[in-house]
């Protein structure tokens, strides 16, 4: 555009014909007019007044915090400093107020820099709770696939997007300055349980697999045939391990996070053969209670291969074709995993699955991952007349909920937020004071 250009030649015309019939010849930082009146270039000023002899910088605008309402109504219109902060007019830089900062004081500071135990993140960034399983639970009915880290909600653009944060707290700490550190949890020793004439029950969480299949949505097919579709009819363990062959010598890992939001990655998982279940079951309690810190004490699991079964009652009745399909389903790899140790006393977060292929320097080395169903394909027309078949992805569940519960020092000591141990009242000991050392 020609407009670029014509500044530098007014001014040096300008310097040539009308030396000083502007004030101060606009400071150098704007054009002189017939009228002997500056326009300033972009970012000059003088005082509050546009013109004048341009010698003073404007400061950065930004959408105000609060302002005057304009003709609409809308108090968040743009305004110098974001409307909390001092113009330096010699610099342009802000002089932002407590509690802002950035350019134009366009985003909040982070309580005491969170302490130095957190980083200060956009409200848009911030995860609802701990782990995937908060959002994802294989109940809801997205029965979205896995994740390994809490999801963030997509949130509607609003004036204040972009400029507010908080502080996201590193493992152990909390507060809303990260401030505090956090001290175990467990049970309250004295704390009735529900239900007494029942037998106690441990929390109980469900982690199962469904297999990709030959398309990645779930429907598995013997020998990799189109017609040869496994159903429950086909036993997964003896006479068929061909539809759970997606399961076999291909690894997973379990991710654990304590409820002092400390995550630990178990080593690989993997099942060897269809009928080698209580082994793998072994090597996840294994993997689990061997996790640093002690976080996991005891935990019983078993494993067993399943079909996810669909809604298909109308299937059984009908014939297609030569083909008669029974009951089909998606093949999975389900385990049970029972939280029974004293360091996981009470509800504890969802298990996540580590499922991604990862071989270059990461841990835990995940080689031949177990490749979960990632498509939908509700629809297998060739195979059953149109019928639709249920969506099922991988999923974790509490199947059981603890009787136990889980509070700070189990109730029966107080937390020393500086050091994150618990200061057991008397006739109590233990790192969560979950032990009596006196009866009266
Ligand atoms: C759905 O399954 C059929 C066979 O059952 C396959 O031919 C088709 O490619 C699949 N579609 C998708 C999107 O996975
Ligand atoms: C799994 O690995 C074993 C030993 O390497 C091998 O004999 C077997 O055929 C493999 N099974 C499958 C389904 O890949
Ligand atoms: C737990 O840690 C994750 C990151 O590891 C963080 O996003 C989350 O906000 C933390 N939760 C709490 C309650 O501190
Ligand atoms: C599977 O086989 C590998 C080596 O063949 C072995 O190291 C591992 O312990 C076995 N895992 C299970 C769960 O049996
Ligand atoms: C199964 O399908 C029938 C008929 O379409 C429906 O009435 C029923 O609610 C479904 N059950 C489940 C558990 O989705
Ligand atoms: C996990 O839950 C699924 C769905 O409710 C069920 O079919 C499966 O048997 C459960 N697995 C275990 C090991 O209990
Ligand atoms: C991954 O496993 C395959 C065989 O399953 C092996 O050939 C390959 O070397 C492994 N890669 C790494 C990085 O260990």
């Amino acid at each position: 555009m020609h407009f670029h250009h014509i500044p530098l030649l007014l001014l040096l015309s300008g310097a040539r014909l009308a030396a000083g019939a502007c004030p101060n010849s606009c400071s150098g930082h704007g054009t002189c007019g017939s009228d002997d009146t500056c326009t300033c270039y972009q970012n000059w000023i003088m005082g509050d007044q546009d013109g004048g002899d341009c010698s003073d910088r404007k400061c950065p605008y930004q959408v105000a915090w609060a302002a005057a309402p304009d003709m609409n109504g809308n108090v968040h219109t743009y305004a110098e400093c974001g409307g909390v902060g001092i113009c330096d007019r010699s610099s342009g830089d802000c002089d932002c107020f407590d509690g802002y900062t950035g350019r134009g004081c366009g985003v909040t500071t982070c309580p005491n820099d969170c302490s130095g135990h957190g980083t200060c993140e956009y409200l848009e960034d911030v995860p609802f709770g701990v782990v995937w399983g908060d959002y994802y639970d294989g109940t809801s009915a997205d029965k979205t696939t896995l994740g390994t880290a809490a999801a963030t909600l997509p949130q509607t653009p609003a004036w204040d997007t972009n400029k507010i944060r908080k502080c996201v707290c590193d493992p152990g700490y909390t507060d809303v300055d990260c401030s505090r550190r956090m001290c175990p949890k467990g049970n309250d020793v004295l704390d009735e349980r529900l239900n007494l004439v029942q037998a106690l029950k441990y929390q109980k969480q469900n982690f199962t697999l469904v297999a990709a299949g030959k398309y990645g949505d779930g429907i598995a097919y013997k020998d990799d045939g189109v017609y040869a579709q496994c159903t429950l009819q086909n036993d997964p363990t003896a006479s068929d391990p061909d539809c759970f062959k997606d399961f076999v010598n291909r690894t997973f890992a379990l991710k654990f996070t304590s409820k002092l939001n400390q995550s630990y990655t178990t080593i690989p998982l993997v099942l060897n053969h269809t009928s080698r279940l209580g082994e793998l079951a072994e090597a996840v309690e294994d993997a689990l209670e061997s996790l640093p810190n002690y976080v996991i004490s005891d935990v019983d699991v078993a494993c067993q291969l399943v079909y996810l079964q669909t809604n298909m009652t109308e299937w059984k009745t009908q014939q297609f074709g030569k083909y008669s399909y029974s009951q089909a389903g998606y093949p999975s790899l389900s385990c049970s995993v029972e939280f029974v140790g004293s360091t996981v006393m009470g509800p504890q977060y969802l298990l996540e699955v580590v499922t991604e292929e990862c071989t270059d320097g990461c841990t835990p080395m995940l080689n031949n991952s177990v490749n979960v169903k990632s498509a939908s394909n509700t629809t297998v027309d060739d195979l059953i007349g149109g019928k639709t078949m249920d969506d099922y992805f991988s999923f974790v569940t509490e199947d059981v909920k603890a009787d136990y519960n889980s509070y700070e020092c189990g109730r029966r000591g107080k937390c020393d937020y500086s050091s994150g141990e618990c200061e057991c009242f008397e006739g109590y000991t233990g790192d969560r004071c979950q032990t009596q050392t006196a009866l009266i």
